[in-house]
């Protein structure tokens, strides 16, 4: 079982299109999936077209689980086969408490070993705000990746992105992925970035594999719009339907380079 988390300390950069197609793709490979939304906005479930379980029941939010409320099987949202969601209602005040409440950590702790036995993937998608509750999870996570958007404030975020891990003394070394995400091809500045974020990720951490860019596609927002996933079996017009099995093509060898 591994933990993997996706983060940056900047907003919009994809970080829940990742984790919630590499989750995809884990789960029609046969493994049994769980993604825990460590956003409280949820969108994970966006990716799925699963919005409407965010309201469906208002019982069933991480924060209940952590409260010994609800039983861990009460919490997981099926969204697809073998892939299941956690919600989360509101991060802050759960931080708070976690900083109040120190056993509360310990809590968190038991409760990841215990889904560990049934899942072989723990996936976190977090905002790109943080607390106390973000240090938590990040520090249980196996490996971490810092999705990067390609341009300059993206940069900046990665920056901002090392420089919160040195703050809270998280381990740079479970840094293990750079995904530069928005490149294009008849964009200069995009370039530019990437050969920055290179060499930047070569001085903070020269530990972690910088991967080929995802492409800026207008597909993602398409599918997304319509609550369809990269991986989902659908049908579509002809022209979505090229650019979404050019899109599983792209995912599939990005993912496959992941080795966790
Ligand atoms: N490679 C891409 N090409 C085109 N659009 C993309 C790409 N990756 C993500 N997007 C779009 O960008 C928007 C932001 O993506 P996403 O929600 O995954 O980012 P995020 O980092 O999780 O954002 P937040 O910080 O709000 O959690 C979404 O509308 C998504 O469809
Ligand atoms: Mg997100």
């Amino acid at each position: 079982m591994a933990i993997i988390s996706t983060f940056c300390k900047k907003g919009g950069v994809g970080k829940t299109t990742f984790i919630g197609y590499l989750g995809h793709y884990y789960a029609t490979l046969g493994k049994k999936v769980l993604i825990l939304s460590a956003d409280d906005q949820n969108s994970i479930f966006k990716i799925f077209g699963a919005e409407d379980k965010i309201f469906e029941q208002n019982d069933d939010y991480f924060e209940f689980l952590i409260a010994g409320h609800v039983e861990l099987g009460d919490v997981l949202i099926e969204v697809r086969d073998n892939l299941y969601l956690i919600k989360t209602l509101n991060t802050d005040k759960l931080s708070m408490k976690l900083t109040l409440e120190r056993a509360q950590e310990k809590v968190i702790k038991r409760i990841f070993k215990e889904y560990a036995e049934y899942f072989d993937y723990i996936l976190i998608d977090f905002p790109p705000s943080s607390s106390r509750l973000t240090e938590i999870l990040l520090d249980l996570s196996d490996a971490v990746l810092i999705v990067v958007g390609l341009d300059s404030l993206g940069l900046n975020g990665f920056f901002n992105s090392i420089q919160y891990f040195i703050d809270n003394d998280l381990d740079l070394e479970s840094i293990k992925y750079i995904i530069p995400n928005g490149y294009s091809k008849n964009r200069r500045a995009p370039k530019t970035s990437l050969e920055k974020l290179k060499e930047q990720s070569h001085d903070f951490t020269p530990n972690a594999i910088v991967l080929p860019p995802l492409q800026d596609k207008s597909i993602i927002k398409n599918i997304q719009a319509e609550g369809i996933s990269a991986f989902d079996v659908v049908e579509l017009p002809p022209y979505d339907r090229v650019n979404k099995e050019l899109l599983e093509k792209d995912l599939k060898e990005l993912f496959n380079q992941i080795k966790l």
